[in-house]
């Protein structure tokens, strides 16, 4: 009874998770259609009235205009009009959350982060087909990488990123944070060098 305690009050108090790095060569990003008729829309800080739609896929109202204010850019894929999926891409430094300190990006590299696709349409590959849609407008900017982070336990959001050509790093970053008590302990990875 009172190891069990102790390990629920652990994992209460403390987070960790191992994230690992992933990196698309922006040319040779794969184009990948989306299994329903779904389109993808780009919406940066003058084209953003949007939030309603985010709010619905993310399932609660967030305060989006942090983001909007660091130019970052939200692409979402719809049927009809009806919202299936967003990501985000940033250009300020890559991080684990949007509340953490953001790391520099090497010039010419962009980062991926905060993909969703509603429960009800996962399987799709809406996830990739925004990747798709997202890498083709860098490159067209001249951007040639794109960064994320994924967690190493959630197989999706590795499995879908590379369908879009995402290779990952071997190298992982361990996360450790104690509840309310120190943010994120975030090691720096020597090299984003795409192995696998
Ligand atoms: C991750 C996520 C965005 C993927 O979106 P999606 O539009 O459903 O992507 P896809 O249609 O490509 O489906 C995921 C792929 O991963 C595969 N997959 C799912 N679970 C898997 C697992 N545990 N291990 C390996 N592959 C897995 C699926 O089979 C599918 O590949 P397939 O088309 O070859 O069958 C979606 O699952 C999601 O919103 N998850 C919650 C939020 C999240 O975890 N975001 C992660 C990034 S921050």
């Amino acid at each position: 009874m009172l190891r069990v305690l102790k390990r629920k009050t652990r994992s209460f108090i403390h987070y960790r998770s191992v994230q690992r790095f992933g990196v698309l060569s922006l040319g040779s990003a794969r184009e990948v259609q989306p299994r329903v008729d779904a389109t993808i829309q780009a919406f940066d800080s003058s084209n953003m009235a949007i939030d309603q739609d985010l709010n619905l896929i993310k399932g609660r109202p967030i305060d989006w205009s942090r983001r909007w204010s660091r130019r970052h850019i939200s692409y979402v894929a719809f049927l009809d009009k009806e919202p299936l999926g967003y990501l985000w891409i940033g250009f300020d430094g890559w991080h684990v959350m949007d509340s953490d300190p953001s790391f520099p990006l090497p010039a010419g590299a962009a980062f991926l982060y905060d993909a969703i696709t509603r429960t009800e349409w996962r399987g799709n590959r809406i996830y990739p087909a925004m990747i798709s849609r997202a890498a083709c407008d860098l490159r067209r900017r001249g951007f040639a990488e794109l960064y994320l982070l994924a967690d190493q336990s959630n197989g999706a959001a590795i499995a879908a990123p590379r369908h879009a050509g995402f290779r990952f790093s071997s190298y992982e970053i361990r996360l450790h944070r104690a509840f309310m008590i120190f943010r994120w302990r975030t090691t720096r990875p020597p090299a984003l060098t795409a192995t696998s």
